[in-house]
């Protein structure tokens, strides 16, 4: 059966415009945080299939969604390449022991065998497949290796980015080695995701708007168009979602080549803009400012504007980033119905 998300992507027509929300499986859900609470923590839960599946399928149930995202986290790539990984309550994710020397960055496991340690993340995969509705897709993702980087080199969320600039600055070659490293298990992990029966891909590269433009592309774009390329010149039918935060800049001087679908625009570029500079060459996903959901009827407008540029073509609704966890289920609810409803009316 056709999947109206997966043609979307492909930027074929549609009979509406498809719909699902950046870390739509989660707190806001009282379904989520029992599956949670039974699991004990968060890397439980996304070490057991069945309660991965479980939290994968509850937004597509609750919320009529038309994709899937497979529950897991952009962190278990590093845990699984040697770096023990814990989720602090209040803290967010916490490495043990952050990568900073050569001696550190030589020690990580590489290539294809840590790809194979995530085995818990193919099986949830499978099992989503066996449960997933035909008509809705299921999207599997990666943190950028850019991204990935800054949680390993900086032990945990940062605000300044000042150990990985550092690095940055004053040791590119052992930068470059981290990201290269990272880049090889990421080919590997996607496609065995891919291979484990998911329909779309998502880089996630949320702290790109850390890096100054004139080094952008040196140090995260250039490794995501590789790992398209290789993810393309295997599986040309698997739409490629980027989802780069913050580089309304770019957008600007139209500089964002690449062999990706999907381009998610993020909630501070405006969707026009977009539209007007990468809209020949890619579907545009969002761009609702997520704190929109605290109001049904700011969420209303924003969708109904949104309609109004895109007019239902080449467009994808989602948020412009993740969805916070005190955002009430109705209005998830209310944003979903309101996208389905604007634009079967084209
Ligand atoms: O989108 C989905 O619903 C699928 C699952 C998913 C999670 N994390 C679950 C999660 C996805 C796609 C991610 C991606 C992710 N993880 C990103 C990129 C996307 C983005 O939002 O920018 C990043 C930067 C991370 C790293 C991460 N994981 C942080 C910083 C945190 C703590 C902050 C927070 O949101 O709690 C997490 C934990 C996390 N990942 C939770 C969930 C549902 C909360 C864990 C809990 O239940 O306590």
């Amino acid at each position: 059966m056709a999947k109206i998300f997966v043609d979307a992507c492909l930027g074929k027509e549609t009979p509406y415009t498809p719909v699902w929300m950046m870390r739509q499986a989660g707190r806001y859900l009282p379904e989520y945080k029992a599956v949670r609470a039974q699991a004990g923590n968060f890397l439980n839960l996304c070490h057991d299939p069945a309660k991965a599946c479980e939290v994968t399928l509850q937004p597509v149930d609750i919320l009529g969604v038309d994709a899937a995202i497979l529950f897991s986290d952009i962190l278990v790539v590093p845990n699984e390449m040697g770096m023990k990984l814990d989720f602090v309550a209040g803290e967010g994710p916490v490495f043990e022991k952050p990568v900073r020397t050569q001696e550190e960055v030589d020690a990580l496991m590489g290539g294809e065998a840590a790809a194979d340690k995530l085995t818990y993340v193919y099986e949830t995969i499978r099992l989503i497949k066996e449960q997933l509705a035909d008509d809705k897709a299921l999207i599997g993702f990666t943190g950028a290796p850019w991204t990935l980087a800054t949680y390993m080199i900086e032990g945990q969320g940062t605000k300044t980015y000042n150990i990985c600039k550092k690095m940055m600055y004053s040791a590119p070659e052992l930068l470059h080695e981290i990201l290269q490293k990272v880049t090889e298990v990421v080919k590997y992990y996607l496609e065995k995701q891919i291979l484990s029966g998911v329909d779309v891909v998502q880089i996630f590269d949320s702290w790109a708007a850390a890096i100054e433009p004139s080094k952008y592309d040196e140090f995260s774009w250039k490794y995501m168009v590789e790992i398209a390329d290789y993810i393309k010149g295997k599986y040309p039918h698997i739409p490629i979602i980027m989802f780069p935060k913050g580089i309304a800049a770019f957008i600007e001087r139209g500089w964002v080549y690449g062999n990706f679908d999907v381009f998610g625009v993020d909630w501070g570029t405006p969707m026009a803009l977009a539209k007007e500079k990468l809209s020949d060459r890619y579907v545009l996903q969002g761009n609702m400012e997520p704190c929109r959901l605290y109001s049904k009827e700011q969420t209303t407008i924003c969708v109904e504007a949104l309609q109004d540029i895109m007019g239902g073509k080449r467009h994808i609704f989602n948020l412009g980033h993740g969805i916070l966890p005190d955002v009430p289920v109705e209005n998830a609810k209310h944003f979903i119905d309101e996208c389905h409803r604007v634009s079967k009316q084209k």
